[in-house]
Parts: C-alpha cells; sequence; structure tokens
C-alpha cells in the first residue's frame, strides 16, 4: 500500500518535472545571443548613447517605444511595421500618431546587427535591450533582459487605438489596462514613473488643466489634482484650443533625468497628465502609499521599477519557432 502510494507520488513529480522541462524553452533566456551574436548588447548601448548625447529626449521616446509595442499583441515589434497595402500601420493610430518616434535610432541598430550577425536577433529583442539602455544613460537603473522574442507577422492598429491607456483615464480604468496585460496595479505605479522623462502634447494633457474636476480635492489627500499655479503655467503652454502639438515636460522639474521626482510631482499635484494625477485618487488598492514610498525611496522605486519592466517585457512575447526574425524592422520577410 505504502510503496504504491510512494510509485503514485513519484509519478506525479516525474510528470511534473517532465512538464517543466518541455515548457521552459517556452520563455525569455538571459545570454539568449550570447553565441550568436556576442557584441549585440555593445552595439545597441554604443547606438542608443549617441543617439542620446546628441538629442537627449529620444531617451524617453525610445523608452515609450517599447511599451507601445508590448501592449498591442505582445512584445513582438508590431509598433515598428510600416503601413503595406491591406494593412494599417500602429504609427497612424490614435495614441502613436504624431508622436512616437525613435524608429530611426532602431533602423540604424538592425542595420548594425545585420552586418554583424545576420538573421539574427529579432527587432522585439531590439527594442526591450535599447528601452533598458535609454533609461540607464539618464541616470536610471540597469537591468538584465531575459531574450528570445520573435517578431510578429503583422501590426494591429485597431489594438493600439484599444489597448494603450489614454491619458484620460481614470484609476480604475488604468489598472482594468494594465490588468488585461497581466500587470497588477504595483506594475502600473512603478511604470507610470516612466514619466520622470520625456514629454507630452498640448493634445494630451488639455482635457485635464481644462477639467472643472480638476478643481476638486482628491478625496482623501485633501489637495487638488493639479495645483493651482502650475495649471496657470500648463494653461498658458496649451490654450483651449490650438497649440496641440505644444509640448512640456512630463517633470518639470528634472525631465532629462531618470529619477524619482515624478512620484514627488504627482504628490505635489504637479503631474502632467491626469493619469499621472489620478494615481492619488484613491486610498484602497494602496496606490497612493506607493507614490508616497516611491516619492521618499528612490532606491525602491528603481528595483521595482526594474522588475515591471522585465515583467512588461514577457508580455504575449513569440519564441521558438514562431514569427521571424525580420531583416528590416519595419518590414515582414517575404
Ligand atoms: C499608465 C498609463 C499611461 C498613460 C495613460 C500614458 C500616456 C502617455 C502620453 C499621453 C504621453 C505623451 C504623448 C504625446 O503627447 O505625444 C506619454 C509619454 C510618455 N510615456 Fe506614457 N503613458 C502611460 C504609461 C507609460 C509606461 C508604462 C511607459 C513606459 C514603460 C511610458 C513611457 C512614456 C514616456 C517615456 C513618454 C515620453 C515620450 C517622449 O518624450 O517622446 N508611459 N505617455
Ligand atoms: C478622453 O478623450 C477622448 C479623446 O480626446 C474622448 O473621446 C473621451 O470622451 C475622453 N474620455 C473621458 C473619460 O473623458
Amino acid at each position: 500500500m505504502v510503496a504504491k502510494m510512494v510509485m503514485v507520488m513519484l509519478l506525479v513529480v516525474l510528470i511534473i518535472t517532465n512538464f517543466d522541462a518541455t515548457t521552459s524553452d517556452g520563455v525569455l533566456t538571459y545570454g539568449f545571443y550570447e553565441e550568436k551574436c556576442p557584441y549585440l548588447e555593445d552595439i545597441v548601448r554604443h547606438t542608443v548613447a549617441s543617439a542620446v548625447y546628441r538629442d537627449p529626449g529620444i531617451a524617453a521616446s525610445l523608452l515609450r517605444l517599447h511599451f507601445h509595442d508590448c501592449f498591442v499583441m505582445g512584445c513582438d515589434a508590431s509598433v515598428l511595421l510600416d503601413g503595406i497595402e491591406g494593412m494599417v500601420s500602429e504609427k497612424q493610430a490614435g495614441p502613436n500618431i504624431n508622436s512616437l518616434r525613435g524608429f530611426k535610432v532602431i533602423d540604424w541598430i538592425k542595420h548594425q546587427l545585420e552586418e554583424a550577425c545576420p538573421y539574427t536577433v529579432s527587432c522585439a529583442d531590439i527594442l526591450a535591450i535599447v528601452a533598458r539602455d535609454a533609461v540607464e544613460l539618464r541616470g536610471g537603473p540597469r537591468w538584465e533582459v531575459p531574450l528570445g522574442r520573435r517578431d510578429s507577422f503583422k501590426a494591429s492598429f485597431d489594438g493600439a487605438n484599444t489597448y494603450i491607456p489614454a491619458p484620460n483615464s481614470s484609476l480604475e480604468i488604468l489598472i482594468a489596462n494594465f490588468k488585461q496585460q497581466g500587470l497588477d496595479e504595483y506594475d502600473l505605479v512603478a511604470l507610470s514613473g516612466s514619466h520622470t522623462i520625456g514629454k507630452a502634447r498640448c493634445l494630451s494633457f488639455r482635457q485635464g488643466i481644462y477639467d472643472p474636476n480638476s478643481e476638486r480635492l482628491h478625496h482623501y489627500h485633501h489637495h487638488k489634482r493639479y495645483k493651482t499655479t502650475f495649471r496657470q503655467t500648463l494653461r498658458s503652454i496649451c490654450p483651449e484650443t490650438g497649440r496641440d502639438n505644444r509640448p512640456a515636460a512630463l517633470d518639470y522639474s528634472t525631465q532629462f533625468l531618470f529619477d524619482n521626482h515624478y512620484y514627488i510631482n504627482v504628490l505635489q499635484g504637479r503631474g502632467l497628465l491626469p493619469s499621472d494625477n489620478v494615481l492619488l485618487a484613491e486610498e484602497e488598492h494602496g496606490i497612493a502609499s506607493l507614490v508616497w514610498e516611491y516619492a521618499y525611496n528612490r532606491g525602491a522605486f528603481f528595483r521595482d521599477f526594474a522588475k515591471s519592466m522585465v515583467k512588461m517585457g514577457n508580455i504575449g512575447v513569440l519564441i521558438g519557432e514562431q514569427g521571424e526574425i525580420r531583416r528590416n524592422c519595419r518590414l515582414i520577410n517575404t
């Protein structure tokens, strides 16, 4: 009887370990290109560094590219595809048009990689490494990027319009939006810290600064969504009509530095987007207390940000024989 039970248990253990063994090659790994393309990370880093040297603002744009890739059909470089007959590019979608940039930096990296190790490195992996380097080059944390992503055969214009969160979303909507991607509210708070660099256009923050609701006190924190003087400044940059593309810094105090100032701004009613200030809207989810923690503890923010970036980089990835390795990030191989 006992022997029989031991046998059954052994069998169960075998099945479980075997199952693990067959699925473990279905995930991203560290050092995926170690032998196939040893200079990959050096090539990416040098190119991002020179692009950022010429244009410090490009770091933010490159970080955002990875985010907008991952939230639409997973991190599969779908965002990089140009439109062709019968397929509209994600670049044309509402959240991206006249806004996303950095594509030429990706092209230049891909070009060098096709010389160094042809047919080898996916555009989706390039985006993930580039995002990491962009953050680090602006003073943010560094993390190891798991690799092995493959590139999609198509783009999703509708997906980009559906899944990329809008800047006028309520906290509930933001939470639900991230949840759809397998990200929780801790990821939401940490990843929103990306808005410590870069800029947004008038079009993106206008609604917030003219919304009568922005006068309202936060239920719990007893201060206004927008500090009055700050809102005044923003209104002078962004009139009620016109000037749609005029930019303002997402972090007014240190826009080129990847630090934790974003959270200090939010606590002071100086977040630029409604979706930034709304993080303080409710007490329930522990979100507000996390904003406080990151405002006080840069190390905690850096640690959690890195962790959430790796998690975001795993969304819906194509692996193994799925998808392809594009030769040109803008086009599907023929
Ligand atoms: C929480 C939901 C989010 C919303 C509603 C949101 C919305 C926006 C909007 C509206 C802009 C300005 C676009 C423009 O006016 O041209 C922007 C910029 C930016 N976003 Fe987000 N975002 C969110 C989360 C994220 C995440 C998760 C990341 C990165 C992991 C990110 C990284 C950035 C960066 C770096 C910029 C500046 C881009 C530049 O200067 O070119 N955002 N975001
Ligand atoms: C958010 O903005 C979009 C486009 O500007 C608009 O259609 C939508 O009604 C707004 N949503 C809310 C909740 O205000």
